[in-house]
This record gives structure tokens, C-alpha cells and sequence, in this order.
């Protein structure tokens, strides 16, 4: 059987055998439930604790009370702005983000304007997927609650200036307090950067950043969000105290654990991961320039996550793409994994102004730690007579 060439890094990495095995012990061991007072559930209480302290540490957090762990990525982000929105509607009900958020953000906007009031200013992008901060500082009006702005994009790799941004609304909320004026809480989806690319959330001058465990080989269904302790929000479970009443539900302790040592390692390796992934990126990148005509490289040059490659191969479906790679061993995607299935062209390939039918011909090549330069030879010599084979029998690629 063919080895499988898994090119697929920014839906979900494999978790480091240390870390499953991390889990696996921590699962077996400290059984108790951490709200318990007896010693079973005081000794997972501890080890929580101590999760909470190291990722606070990993990322630049003043307290560690400071971080709540929830479930996912979906689940922070989704804390983040209903939470904050919710706490603070009767300030304001004006919520800025971009048009190149993931869903989690993207359609947690849409349901609090369509059943809550809230006004969504969605900015644009340049080419490059990059916003302007300038813009997030004219898009601010007086009723602006909350600002949402991604770390790193996940189709595209593009690394927005968040520092930048969070200046900008630092001194714009001093200006607004003094003016009465509610005080624009900042949140950032780390889910991409975490544990790839440096985070300090006070340097980025954040409220709210969220965080998901399956993206930094660490397991799935564990993830956190910092929260400032200024910041206020309504929590979206309600029942228990767990969490400082600010996450309702029994904590995944051992979840939490693999999640603090999967971030402590990235942290700790991320400089030489990132410069062997970025080596072999760069390797895919020429060569499927060299090989393949009518492409088109979209992302940032160079403000772009190391292991990201999203190419739109003109005159093919990039869904087709994807089943023939497939059928060879390769797994990569279209764009954001959530949205394969759908025919439509990626909102954050139409939003860098990819002409429709170049974006549907877009695929997404992610890199991860576990890659080798011999898989990028095996995937530039399968990747060619695929697309060669696909062009063949589009009427498009005939009358070109
Ligand atoms: C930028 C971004 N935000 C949020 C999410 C959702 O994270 P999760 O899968 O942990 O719910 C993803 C997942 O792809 C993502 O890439």
C-alpha cells in the first residue's frame, strides 16, 4: 500500500505520540472530577491548574486565571464575540471583523445581527489578504463593542498586523474613555498561530484570543481562551461554577494537559519547525511554478504561515484536484475544511480579488512538522500529470 502524504496541516496536525500518551496516563491516573474536594478530584484539580499556568506563561498572560479552556477553536471564538457582545449590548451594538474570518467568527457575526441587532462592518483586504489597520480605525463608531480581527488566515496563511491593531484600539479606548464612550474590546483568532508563530497576548494588547489544541499536534476537542480579567462577558454554558462561572461543564483535565505540553513544545520548537517547514514549502512552491503553467500563488509573500500554500491552478475544479491527489496517496484541501462541499468559491479567495473561476481551481497544500522533502519530491512529481490529466477534459483548457 502507498504511504499516505498528509498535506493537510491547517485542518487538523497529528498529535505528537508524547502528548497522546500524555493524555492517555493523565486520563488513566487522575481520574476525579477537579471540583470535587476530595483528595481524587483535588489531584486533578492540581494538574488542571498547572495546564492553566503553563499555557498562561506560553502566552505572555498576566494571570492564569486568565485562560478558560473550552472545547475548541469554535468554541473560544464563539465566547469571545457572543460573550462580549451579550455583556455589553447596552453600550453598543457595532461589531467590526473582516471578510477573510473562519466560519466560527464569520457566522457567529451573522446570527447576532440577524437575531440580535448587532451591525457588522466587515472590512476588506488587499490582494494579499492583508487588512489595513488605517481601516479599523475609521470603521470604529461610537457603538463599537467589539473588534475581530485573525492572527493568521487559515486558506491563505496571510499573518494580519495585530500588534499594530491592538495599538491603534489601545489609544483609540483612551480617547473613548475619556469621552464616555464604551471601550472596543479586541479579540484575535489564534487558532492558526498558536504555537507556531510568537504570541504575548498583553504585547498584542488583546481582551480575548482563542486557542485550539488540534492544530499544534495536540489532541481534538480541547482548546482555551484567554480573557483578561478586565474584560467582561456572558459565558455560553450556563450550569456549574466550573471555570470561574465563566465555562459551565466538568473539565477535560487530560485534554487540558496534552494541550498544555503540545503548546509548550511548539513554543519550544517553533523556530527550527518553522524554517524546515518554510525550506519545504519553498521547495513546493517553485516547483509547481516551474512545472505547471497558468497558477497562481495566492497569500502573502512573506508575512505568511511557514507551511502554507494555497495555489489556484486556472481551467480545473480544485475539488477535482483534490479526489485525483487523493486517489494518489496525497490529502490536501480546498480552502477552509469546513466549507469543502460546497461549490461555491472561498469567501477569502474572493476576497484577495481571485477572478471566480481561477478561485474555484484553488487548493490549499499545508505543511506540518511531520513532512519531508521526500514527500514534496513524491507530490511534484504526482501533482503535474494530475493537473495535466484534469486540463485535458476541460473544455475551458481546449478552446484556451
Ligand atoms: C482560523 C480558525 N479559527 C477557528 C477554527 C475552528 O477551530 P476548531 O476546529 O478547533 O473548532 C479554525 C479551524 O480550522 C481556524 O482555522
Amino acid at each position: 500500500m502507498k504511504k499516505r502524504i498528509y498535506f493537510d496541516n491547517n485542518a487538523t496536525t497529528f498529535a505528537i505520540p508524547e502528548v497522546i500518551e500524555l493524555m492517555a496516563v493523565t486520563a488513566r491516573t487522575l481520574c476525579g472530577n477537579p471540583s470535587s474536594v476530595h483528595s481524587a478530584g483535588q489531584e486533578a484539580k492540581a494538574a488542571l491548574e498547572e495546564s492553566r499556568e503553563k499555557i498562561a506563561s506560553l502566552l505572555g498572560a498576566a494571570k492564569s486565571s486568565e485562560i478558560v479552556f473550552t472545547a475548541s477553536g469554535t468554541e473560544s471564538d464563539n465566547t469571545a464575540i457572543k460573550g462580549a457582545a451579550f455583556a455589553n449590548r447596552s453600550r453598543g451594538n457595532h461589531i467590526i471583523t473582516t471578510l477573510v474570518e473562519h466560519h466560527a467568527v464569520l457566522n457567529t457575526c451573522e446570527y447576532l445581527s440577524r437575531e440580535h441587532g448587532f451591525e457588522i462592518t466587515y472590512l476588506p483586504v488587499d490582494t494579499h489578504g492583508l487588512v489595513d489597520p488605517a481601516d479599523v480605525e475609521k470603521s470604529l463608531r461610537d457603538t463599537t463593542v467589539m473588534v475581530s480581527v485573525m492572527h493568521a488566515n487559515n486558506e491563505i496563511g496571510t499573518i494580519e498586523p495585530v500588534e499594530e491593531i491592538g495599538r491603534l484600539l489601545k489609544n483609540a479606548n483612551r480617547r473613548r474613555e475619556a469621552a464616555s464612550k464604551p471601550r472596543a474590546l479586541y479579540h484575535v483568532d489564534a487558532v492558526q498561530s498558536a504555537g507556531k508563530i510568537d504570541i504575548n497576548v498583553q504585547k498584542m494588547g488583546v481582551d480575548f484570543l482563542s486557542v485550539s489544541a488540534h492544530k499544534f499536534y495536540g489532541p481534538k476537542g480541547v482548546g482555551c481562551l484567554y480573557a483578561s480579567s478586565g474584560a467582561d462577558f456572558h459565558p455560553l454554558l450556563h450550569g456549574g461554577h466550573h471555570e470561574g462561572n465563566r465555562r459551565a461543564s466538568t473539565e477535560n483535565v487530560a485534554g487540558a494537559v496534552a494541550m498544555a505540553r503540545a503548546l509548550e513544545l511548539g513554543v519550544a520548537s517553533a523556530a527550527q519547525d518553522g524554517a524546515k517547514i518554510l525550506s519545504l514549502r519553498q521547495k513546493l512552491e517553485s516547483g509547481i511554478l516551474s512545472a505547471i503553467s497558468d497558477v497562481r500563488v495566492n497569500g502573502h509573500p512573506s508575512e505568511r504561515l511557514a507551511g502554507t500554500l494555497n495555489a489556484a491552478f486556472d481551467y480545473l475544479d480544485g475539488e477535482s484536484l483534490v479526489v485525483a491527489l487523493d486517489m494518489e496517496g496525497v490529502c490536501v484541501s480546498t480552502g477552509s475544511a469546513c466549507a469543502s462541499g460546497s461549490t461555491d468559491p472561498s469567501h477569502v479567495i474572493t476576497a484577495i480579488g481571485c477572478p471566480p473561476a481561477l478561485a474555484r481551481g484553488s487548493i490549499r497544500f499545508s505543511l506540518g512538522k511531520f513532512n519531508t522533502e521526500r514527500e514534496v519530491d513524491n507530490v511534484l512529481a504526482i501533482l503535474p500529470p494530475a493537473v495535466k490529466k484534469l486540463r485535458a477534459i476541460s473544455p475551458l483548457y481546449k478552446s484556451k
